[in-house]
């Protein structure tokens, strides 16, 4: 508990108002539940009490627990009942007018000392802040949907937040059993500004016709190790939220070319397909659902003839070499596989067809393993120059190794390491802005969405030279603003 709160007000009673109420319940705060449709509250608590009964049959929990906390919570139909509380949390509808009327309205009921904190997800803290007489005590508290599973909270700083405010909202949030990281209020604060690239790049490669939705989530999940495919997520999300997000990043950097919406979203939201909730998105979850099967490549056999090498430095890749089971012939240029005089590379951001053109040889690439031996597939792309039978060697290739094969177009950095370099670049960025430390980011993307490392410690896993590599390809290659390596990320690569 922290000690100088224990009366909690939540307003707004919906999805986010009632997952937090329960939160501060279950950690010994007393509860007040306010909404300006009193029975909404009434039915959040209600909701909350017919899901913990669930978790008393299944022995979860204790029935004497349950009754405390449902005991702890008030709902309450007057705004004046706010006054006892200590901190209030603000989960009302989204919109900059309604929240600054609610805390002038607070302003006037709360004690001196009362936090007040908001759990919006795009509106600036600054902003709402600037209706108050007193902006040095609110913040962003941020929590993440369903708010009493998700780890996660961002403590969100606006220009006025005094130190002593967001102090105590961080311990508060950690009493509550939370990972609590600290940001500034700048557009979609940690995780919606540094996911970006994740579902932004899935997008572009569909649109790009590099392969199909059911194969890019394949490979996330089980070459990338990533709970969920991004289109899987982008459903889960809903297309609405998740377009409107990318939205209000991208309009809140002036439109900066690296935030830019996607049409096929825009498309689907325009349908009306906005994913799970909808029953169709992507996929489709209604009775006409079937699942598309992934595009594994025919099976192949290799020659018995045929001579395989491992060269170059892969350090950033040991599972490689341990797949390989081949000894290094030697380890100073750049990594290769070499099948039969095909050069086997893992992608760097330059694509099969270049490096073909350059090396004068046929040329495969490969996306990156989180890891190569136990990833159950190997994604490829071919050089345009290379002979069927010659990516077919190469097909066969990964399948003695007992891997499925999913063979895309030949595209720069491919999925996965395209993917993570720009999650990379795009937290170095954040962090460069001052917006939140580097273990903050690291812990936010872990468990705000799940990803199975910190972009930073990826980042230093794989090498700052290797990312810093790859965006400078994918910016030559494209021209584009989007693929802009971030200040911080040059002076790593310098350093490292
Ligand atoms: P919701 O629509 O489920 O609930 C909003 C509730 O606020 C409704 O019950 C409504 O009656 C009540 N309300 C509206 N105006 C009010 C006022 N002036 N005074 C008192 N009650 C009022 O919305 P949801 O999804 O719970 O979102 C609430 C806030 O949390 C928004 O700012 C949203 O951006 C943020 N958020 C939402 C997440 C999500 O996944 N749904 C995740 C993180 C933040």
């Amino acid at each position: 508990m922290s000690k100088s709160i224990q009366t909690v007000a939540v307003i707004g009673a919906g999805t986010m108002g009632a997952g937090i109420a329960q939160v501060a319940a279950q950690s010994g705060y007393q509860v007040v539940l306010f909404d300006l449709q009193p029975a909404k509250a009434q039915q959040a608590k209600a909701d909350i009490s017919a899901q913990l009964a669930k978790r008393v049959a299944r022995g979860k929990m204790e029935e004497a627990k349950r009754e405390t906390l449902l005991n702890a919570i008030e709902c309450s139909a007057i705004l004046q009942d706010v006054a006892k509380a200590d901190l209030v949390i603000e989960a009302i509808v989204e919109d900059l007018a309604a929240k600054q009327s609610l805390f002038r309205d607070l302003e006037a009921i709360c004690k001196e000392h009362c936090l007040l904190a908001s759990n919006t997800s795009s509106i600036s803290i600054t902003s709402i802040a600037s209706a108050l007489t007193q902006p040095e005590r609110f913040v962003g508290l941020h929590f993440f949907n369903p708010a009493p599973l998700m780890k996660l909270v961002e403590v969100v700083r606006g220009i006025a937040t005094n130190d002593e405010t967001c102090n105590t909202a961080k311990v508060w949030a950690e009493s509550c059993g939370k990972h609590a990281v600290v940001t500034r209020s700048l557009p979609g604060f940690i995780v919606n500004r540094v996911a970006r690239p994740f579902y932004a790049e899935a997008l572009r490669a569909l649109e790009m016709e590099v392969a199909q939705v059911q194969d890019i989530d394949y490979c996330f999940k089980q070459a990338g190790q990533f709970n969920m495919g991004p289109f899987e997520l982008m459903d889960l999300i809903g297309h609405d939220v998740n377009y409107a997000v990318t939205k209000s990043v991208y309009d809140a950097y002036y439109q900066d070319k690296r935030f830019l919406p996607s049409l096929t979203q825009k498309e689907l939201v325009d349908a009306g397909f906005l994913g799970r909730k909808s029953r169709r998105g992507f996929y489709r979850y209604d009775d006409s659902a079937s699942l598309s099967e992934v595009n594994f490549a025919s099976l192949h056999t290799l020659p018995d003839n045929a001579t395989c090498s491992l060269h170059g430095d892969w350090a950033f890749a040991p599972s490689f070499v341990e797949m390989t089971e081949l000894p290094l012939a030697d380890s100073t240029s750049s990594p290769y596989l070499n099948i039969n005089g095909i050069h086997v590379v893992p992608t760097q951001g330059i694509t099969a067809t270049q490096l073909s053109v350059s090396l004068a040889c046929p040329v495969v690439v490969f996306d990156y393993c989180q890891n190569y031996l136990n990833s159950p597939v190997m994604v490829i792309a071919p050089a345009m120059q290379n002979t069927e039978q010659q990516n077919q060697q190469v097909v066969a290739y990964f399948q003695s190794k007992g891997k499925q094969v999913l063979m895309v177009k030949d595209y720069p950095g491919l999925l996965i390491w395209r993917t993570w370099m720009m999650l990379i670049n795009e937290a170095l960025d954040l962090a460069n802005l001052g917006g939140a430390s580097m273990s903050d980011i690291d812990v936010a993307m872990k468990s705000g969405v799940n990803y199975p490392l910190g972009p930073i410690e990826q980042g230093e896993q794989l090498g700052w030279s290797s990312v810093l590599q790859t965006i400078t390809h994918l910016q030559h290659f494209y021209g584009e603003e989007r693929y802009r390596p971030s200040p911080l990320l040059r002076q790593l690569a310098l350093v490292s």
